[in-house]
């Protein structure tokens, strides 16, 4: 069983994956006073991280020292790994790259280590597989933003032990999460109802039915979310959601998660959502500026 009271910190956690949810993680990992790796392909992308995470970590007055002394990024997985207690795998949503980099973790961390995916969609026994069959291996999927959302779906996997799922539960408990315990099917409760949620509202922008500012403030007012859908999409990264989508679609067979056009559209002209600066929305910084202008001033999808 992984310990996770000790103070000052004796357990290493590693976020592989250093985009929209690593950086989240690891700052929720600093911000709970565990000494946290985040490890990544390309170094430009570890150093926004590192720029995102110090400006979170200021802004909510952690100890701010003591959290970037615990502080490392890493382009080398099979060192950050090698003395890791925790794995959190969170690269893109493609299937032959998280089993090969589960592979690669397998190899270089410990056998105790705890091997989570933040994966939205994929098979958790799948990932286990290339793990020689670990009964370490588990789904923890967090939601964005990750310093504020309270939600983790734990997802157990064939394999997956008891103590694997206590463990998760502790760390859960330890960045301050509220985790709820889910079978391994595609998309699991939160992918399974969200996407198909995001792709009626992408329907009905192609539909014409009502603009895109009109939907999201329908699901707002009239059904209390707390942000619309298509907003939602937008801060998931349009990229994100569409691998999401293929993901589901593979898995499931069910055709309701085939991506709409739109969408397709929006991502093969680099309009990825806030974190591109345009989506179904226009950005500037955090904050809405407009329509996105290829949908026109009514948000109708004609001009697309
Ligand atoms: N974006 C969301 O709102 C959201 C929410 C919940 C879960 N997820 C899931 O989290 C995972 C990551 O999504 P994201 O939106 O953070 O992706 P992202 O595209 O923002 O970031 C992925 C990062 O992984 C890095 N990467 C790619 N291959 C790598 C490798 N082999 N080794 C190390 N780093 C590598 C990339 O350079 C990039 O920095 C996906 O599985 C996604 O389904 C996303």
């Amino acid at each position: 069983m992984l310990n996770f009271s000790t103070h000052p910190p004796t357990l290493r956690l590693v976020v592989i994956g250093a985009g929209t949810m690593g950086r989240g993680i690891a700052t929720a990992a600093l911000q709970a006073g565990l000494a946290t790796t985040l490890v990544d392909l390309a170094p430009e992308a570890l150093e926004a991280a590192r720029t995102t995470i110090e400006r979170r970590l200021q802004r909510a007055v952690v100890s701010t020292a003591a959290g970037l002394e615990a502080f490392r990024c890493s382009t080398n997985l099979a060192e950050a790994v090698r003395e890791a207690n925790v794995v959190i795998e969170a690269i893109p949503e493609i299937e032959q790259a998280k089993i090969e980099i589960f592979a690669q973790i397998h190899a270089c961390a410990p056998q105790y280590a705890l091997l989570a995916s933040n994966t939205s969609t994929m098979s958790v026994s799948t990932l286990a597989q290339a793990c020689g069959g670990s009964d370490r291996v588990i789904g923890m999927h967090f939601f964005n933003p990750v310093h504020r959302m309270a939600l983790v779906e734990i997802v157990t996997g064939a394999a997956t032990s008891q103590e694997t799922v206590a463990d998760a539960r502790a760390l859960c408990a330890r960045l301050g999460k509220d985790p709820i315990v889910v079978r391994d099917v595609p998309g699991f409760v939160t992918s399974r109802l969200g996407l198909l949620l995001g792709n009626a509202a992408m329907r009905l922008v192609e539909e014409g039915v009502a603009s895109v500012a009109d939907i999201d403030k329908a699901m707002r007012l009239g059904y209390g979310h707390p942000m619309g859908p298509l907003e939602l999409a937008d801060l998931v990264g349009l990229d994100a959601r569409l691998n999401n989508l293929r993901s589901m679609l593979t898995r499931s067979g069910e055709p309701e998660y085939r991506a709409p056009a739109i969408l397709e559209r929006l991502v093969a002209a680099g309009q990825l959502g806030k974190k591109s600066g345009v989506g179904f929305y226009a950005y500037q910084g955090d904050a809405v500026q407009g329509l996105q202008p290829l949908l026109g001033l009514n948000g109708r999808v004609e001009h697309l």
